[in-house]
């Protein structure tokens, strides 16, 4: 007995520092993927805009400074934390429930062993898939931060006011290419928008147009019936994708071409020639648009994170293990 253990821990160490592992929970949490597929399944379909808020959860936990969920962690009267930037993200309570939800599970089938940026990870892909997006692997072994600061978030995670030379910026500084962009901007192919994010295109566009000319005339029109009140109703929102909103499909691409953008940012990508040929390649083409969005998100999955020392698996995913200010 005493040769095989030893074998396995001579084997953890050096890899346990360096690089996540597919089948990282297969001996400590085998039932990691099943737990994970339940609690996901479940929650969708109550609440069906959890894909959608869960995927952009992931997505600025993983812009600022690395998938480790810091977006997870709660401030206190001593830290503002990461998502309660002053830029008010809205970001949506379905994403953080459904990580409750999973961690609770996951902490009575195999305590202190699943981290929360992995159970973040692991949910994202599984939406993805269960909104009819394509099928990835996702690498596991991440450990949580020790940070959550609302500071860190400006400049990390791009906002719809925002030049497109910015917007390549923010990713081309972390290692993207402009068509990994264009492949990961897709994701606003599910979800929706709050009026006042793209109230500038509809109510306040120019001196002698209150919209952007062109925004498809009749969309313009019905974003302005649907926000008319979206100042006294700040809830007011619109879908990302107006013709087929819950479904993770290439339809955002062919919006794009047709004037039926929403967001400033979104727009923008059909109008610059750096992004509009990867614009019109996934318009055509679904399948090329989910391979290229699947290894986008694969790179954007294992940003900055942390292993070994680190981290840590917190004990709840919305608290450091170690109280710290
Ligand atoms: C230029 C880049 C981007 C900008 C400026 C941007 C901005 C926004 C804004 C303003 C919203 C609406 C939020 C609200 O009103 O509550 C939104 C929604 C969303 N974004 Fe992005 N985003 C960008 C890229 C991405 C990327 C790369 C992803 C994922 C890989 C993503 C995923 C989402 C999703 C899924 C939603 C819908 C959220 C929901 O329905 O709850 N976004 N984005
Ligand atoms: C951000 O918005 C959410 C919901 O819209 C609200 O609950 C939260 O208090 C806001 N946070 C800050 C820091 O303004
Ligand atoms: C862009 O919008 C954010 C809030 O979403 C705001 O904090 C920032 O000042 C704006 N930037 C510019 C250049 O207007
Ligand atoms: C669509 O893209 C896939 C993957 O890149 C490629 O194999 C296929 O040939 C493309 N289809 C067409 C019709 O161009």
């Amino acid at each position: 007995m005493a040769f095989p253990l030893l074998f396995l821990l001579f084997l953890s160490i050096p890899f346990s520092e360096s690089k996540l592992t597919i089948d990282y929970y297969k001996n400590t949490c085998p039932d990691f993927e099943k737990i994970m597929r339940e609690t996901v399944t479940t929650k969708q379909i109550n609440s069906p805009t959890t894909a959608a808020g869960t995927l952009r959860v992931f997505f600025h936990d993983c812009m600022v400074d690395g998938c480790d969920a810091s977006v997870l962690i709660s401030s206190n009267s001593f830290n503002k934390a990461e998502r309660d930037a002053d830029i008010n993200l809205s970001l949506p309570g379905d994403a953080f429930d459904l990580v409750v939800r999973a961690k609770t599970s996951l902490e009575l089938a195999c305590p202190g062993i699943v981290s929360c940026s992995d159970i973040l990870a692991q949910a994202t892909r599984d939406l993805i898939t269960m909104v009819g997006g394509p099928f990835y692997k996702v690498r596991l072994g991440r450990k949580d931060s020790f940070v959550s600061k609302a500071s860190r978030v400006d400049g990390l995670v791009p906002t719809t006011n925002m030049s497109m030379n910015a917007v390549i910026d923010v990713f081309t500084s972390k290692g993207f290419t402009i068509k990994e962009y264009v492949a990961l901007a897709g994701a606003h192919t599910i979800g929706f928008s709050h009026c006042k994010e793209f109230s500038q295109r509809i109510f306040h566009y120019s001196k002698t147009s209150p919209s952007d000319p062109e925004i498809y005339p009749k969309f313009a029109e019905a974003l302005r019936k649907t926000c008319s009140n979206y100042v006294k109703d700040p809830g007011m929102s619109a879908f990302n994708d107006v013709m087929t909103p819950s479904k993770f499909d290439n339809m955002y691409y062919q919006n794009l071409q047709r004037g039926l953008g929403l967001l400033s940012t979104d727009h923008a990508l059909i109008k610059d020639p750096r992004t509009k040929p990867f614009v019109d390649l996934y318009a055509a083409n679904q399948t090329a648009f989910f391979q290229d969005f699947s290894h986008a998100i694969q790179k954007l999955s294992v940003y900055g994170v942390k292993t070994g020392r680190k981290g840590e698996v917190r004990r709840k995913c919305d608290a450091f293990n170690n109280f710290k200010a």
